[in-house]
């Protein structure tokens, strides 16, 4: 199996270009189902996850053509072979159960395995299919797992979501713009990924309003038409890469980045003393070389709060700082996995049930650990950058289906990192 290999690094220094959004392109190219014609996407990361999506879609009856090296897929869902997303790729990405909202709109029937839990969390799907029976949807679940949904044809209907999830916002989004009448969404989630979602919609020729706030309106329309459209950065590929910015006491200028989508992490970033300076034309500037740092207090929320996804990342440079930290994950239930890993490097943190409590100041040493999911293992990377020793992080199939040449970008700023077999 493939590791990294991270040795302590010094501050990093230089410039980074940040890709298109893994959480934005994923939903949009499941929307590519809902018509006929050619989509045109650009900005589309090279990442494991794409090119599972791209697999399934294929195999639904899309055709798809990727220029991955230039960032570029087309795909044109003319022909729908078959309704049932085939469970070898389903159980690959847990965000296949995006193609059900298009499928079922588009032939009225979609049939997907029921996407299991992961580290993080047993991630349950119920929201998904509350929006689907709102819309007139038929939803029966098999004892082994694979959930089939049917429709004569799916009607506007108001939702309420007892959580503001960012799938379940997702999947009806597609599968209301299909549906005759309209359909509210209330406490939906307001990620800017929601937002790129809708935009592609709209291009299609849909009708949503309220994308990125808490209630969201969709016209169906008869059909939608083809379009081209470029993928919005990845906020949380930023947000970690000013992570390392800040663990190394460095200096790093970040490109192609929307400060909008990220103001709870510089708020944060600015509460432990890191300098970030905001230049619409350039990017932003990270220092983490200006002052001494000193801890804070974080709590994940749903968008606009801070992300789930950098609290991983976020606490391995907490156990740099002065003074103790209090962190408090609220979207996930298990999303301290990287905290046993980073005591084993010298951390120094407590977990009681939704809190995570971390004394700072810890000079970190290598050691052998393990990336439980992406973002912890992005963490892990980061907490070696500055570790004693070598740090060897191994189950990085996780890291590299959610940063796109991770370990490139991170060599260019002066990392010491490689990726062996
Ligand atoms: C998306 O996952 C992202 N993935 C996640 O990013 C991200 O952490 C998460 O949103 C929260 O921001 C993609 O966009 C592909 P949710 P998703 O549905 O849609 C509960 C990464 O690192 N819930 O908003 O699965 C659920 O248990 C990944 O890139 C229900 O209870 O997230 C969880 O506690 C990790 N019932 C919370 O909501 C449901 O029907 C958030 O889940 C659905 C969700």
């Amino acid at each position: 199996m493939a590791k990294f290999i991270v040795e302590k690094s010094g501050p990093l220094r230089g410039e980074v270009t940040i890709s298109g959004a893994k959480n934005s392109v994923l939903p949009i190219l499941a929307a590519t189902l809902l018509c006929h014609e050619n989509c045109e996407i650009e900005a589309v990361p090279d990442l494991n996850d794409v090119h599972i999506l791209c697999s399934l879609l294929a195999s639904l009856g899309a055709e798809v053509e990727k220029d991955i090296e230039n960032n570029y897929v087309n795909i044109k869902a003319d022909k729908i072979i078959t309704n049932h997303a085939p469970e070898e790729l389903v159980r690959m990405m847990r965000a296949s159960i995006l193609v059900m909202g298009p499928l079922l709109a588009r032939t009225g029937k979609a049939a997907v395995n029921l996407p299991g839990g992961c580290a993080i969390g047993e991630r349950p799907v119920e929201l998904h299919f509350k929006g689907f029976k709102a819309l007139g949807a038929n939803v029966e679940i098999s004892e082994t797992g694979l959930v089939t949904a049917t429709t004569d044809g799916l009607k506007g209907a108001n939702i309420y979501l007892d959580f503001p999830s960012v799938g379940a916002t997702e999947n009806i989004i597609m599968a209301a713009s299909l549906a005759e009448g309209t359909t509210i969404i209330e406490n939906a989630a307001q990620e800017p990924e929601i937002v790129d979602l809708a935009n592609f919609i709209n291009k299609m020729g849909g009708h949503i309003r309220g994308a990125g706030t808490d209630t969201i309106k969709i016209d169906g329309v008869p059909s939608l038409r083809g379009t081209r459209h470029s993928v919005i950065p990845d906020r949380i590929e930023a947000g970690t890469f000013m992570m390392a910015a800040a663990i190394t006491r460095g200096s790093v200028l970040i490109r192609n980045v929307l400060p909008n989508h990220i103001k709870p992490i510089i708020a944060k970033l600015r509460e432990c003393g890191v300098e970030i300076f905001i230049n619409d034309d350039e990017g932003i500037l990270v220092r983490g070389d200006v002052a001494p740092l000193i801890s804070t207090d974080i709590k994940t929320l749903p968008y606009p709060g801070f992300p789930t996804d950098i609290q991983s990342p976020f606490m391995a440079f907490l156990t740099t700082v002065q003074g103790r930290s209090v962190v408090m994950e609220t979207v996930f239930e298990n999303r301290y996995m990287h905290v046993l890993e980073l005591n084993s490097m010298g951390a120094r943190i407590k977990t009681e049930g939704k809190c995570a409590i971390i004394d700072g100041n810890k000079k970190l040493h290598g050691s052998e650990v393990i990336a439980t999911d992406l973002r912890a293992g992005a963490a892990l990377v980061l907490a070696g950058l500055v570790a004693e020793g070598e740090t060897v992080v191994s189950d990085i199939y996780h890291i590299e289906r959610g940063y796109e040449k991770f370990v490139d970008k991170l060599v260019k700023l002066g990392a010491k990192i490689k990726r062996v077999e």
